[in-house]
């Protein structure tokens, strides 16, 4: 039996850790070989071993997704490596401008001081946002997004191949959630980038949707696991009562990639366990 990727290359950014090396996993399973590109190397490389021990066909590329240098190589690596560009998942993304993957106790600390701030003054979030902060997000997220789909998008046009660029967005596309207006505004960013660009390369035979996740059990979300107000606060807004596993995500981009949705562009679909049900 033949895997429903079987013969495809997909790229995966942010593949080093969550719902990224999910789809990574998921991908290879399915019979894609498969670029991890990301800013961590080390679980980069153990995703890939991982991968190679069970059978598949991985590499990785350390990327910044911020720089348009780095997107480009990563796009010509993938050629060097595979010979095309199939798919592409664009996961790499930040909660802040801090953030490290699996660094939970920065997370912890810079929760902290969030609700310090906020205690002296409710508008903290918006009123003493940082720049500097505002400008990471926005960069990595969103800019990040544009040059990862730019790159692969044109290994795909220069082949006359069509392809299928699965964008990671989140519910806070369209959801405000609380607190920084960096998150949420890079989010909704790139839940209309993805429109954007699916009109641009629908006719080029280029389709291009957007994964908007509930809250996921992944690195970005263990420092308010243990919080237990945060913690509360989320689960009591999921009707189905958890957070969701990065394979649950894998599944339904999975499902973009594959022949499965082909006619299917310019969407976003919320994997978010019913939160978007009020
Ligand atoms: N976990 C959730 O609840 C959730 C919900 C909605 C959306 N998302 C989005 O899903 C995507 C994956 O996040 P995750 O939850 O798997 O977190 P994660 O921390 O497990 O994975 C994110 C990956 O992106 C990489 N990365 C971060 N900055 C990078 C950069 N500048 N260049 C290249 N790689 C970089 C990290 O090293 C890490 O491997 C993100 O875009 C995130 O915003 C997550």
């Amino acid at each position: 039996m033949t895997g429903r990727l079987q013969g495809k290359v997909a790229v995966i950014t942010g593949g080093s850790n969550g719902i990224g090396r999910a789809c990574a996993d998921r991908f290879s399973a399915e019979g894609a070989r498969v670029l991890i590109a990301d800013l961590l190397p080390e679980p980069g490389n153990i995703a890939v071993d991982a991968i190679n021990a069970a059978g598949g066909d991985a590499r990785f590329v350390e990327l910044e997704a911020a720089s348009e240098e780095a997107n480009e190589a990563m796009a010509a690596a993938a050629v060097e490596q595979f010979g095309t560009i199939d798919i592409v998942v664009t996961a790499a993304g930040i909660s802040n401008g801090d953030y490290t993957s699996g660094d939970v106790e920065g997370g912890l600390k810079r929760m902290a001081q969030a609700a310090e701030r906020s205690a002296v003054n409710p508008a903290a979030a918006l009123l003493e946002l940082e720049l500097d902060d505002w400008r990471r997000v926005i960069d990595v997220n969103l800019t990040g997004t544009l040059l990862a789909i730019r790159a692969t998008a044109a290994v795909m046009l220069d082949q006359a191949k069509p392809g299928s660029i699965i964008t990671i967005a989140s519910i806070a596309a369209r959801d405000p959630l609380w607190g920084s207006p960096s998150y949420p505004v890079s989010k909704a960013g790139v839940w209309m980038l993805t429109k954007n660009a699916s009109r641009t390369l629908a006719p080029l035979g280029i389709r291009v949707n957007s994964i908007g996740p509930g809250f996921i059990d992944t690195n970005m979300t263990a420092a308010l696991d243990q919080v237990d107000q945060y913690h509360d606060l989320i689960i009591g807004l999921t009707p189905m009562g958890r957070k969701g596993k990065p394979d649950e995500i894998a599944g339904v981009a999975l499902f973009l990639a594959s022949d499965d949705a082909s006619y299917v562009t310019g969407e976003l679909i919320h994997p978010d366990g019913g939160w978007f049900t009020g």
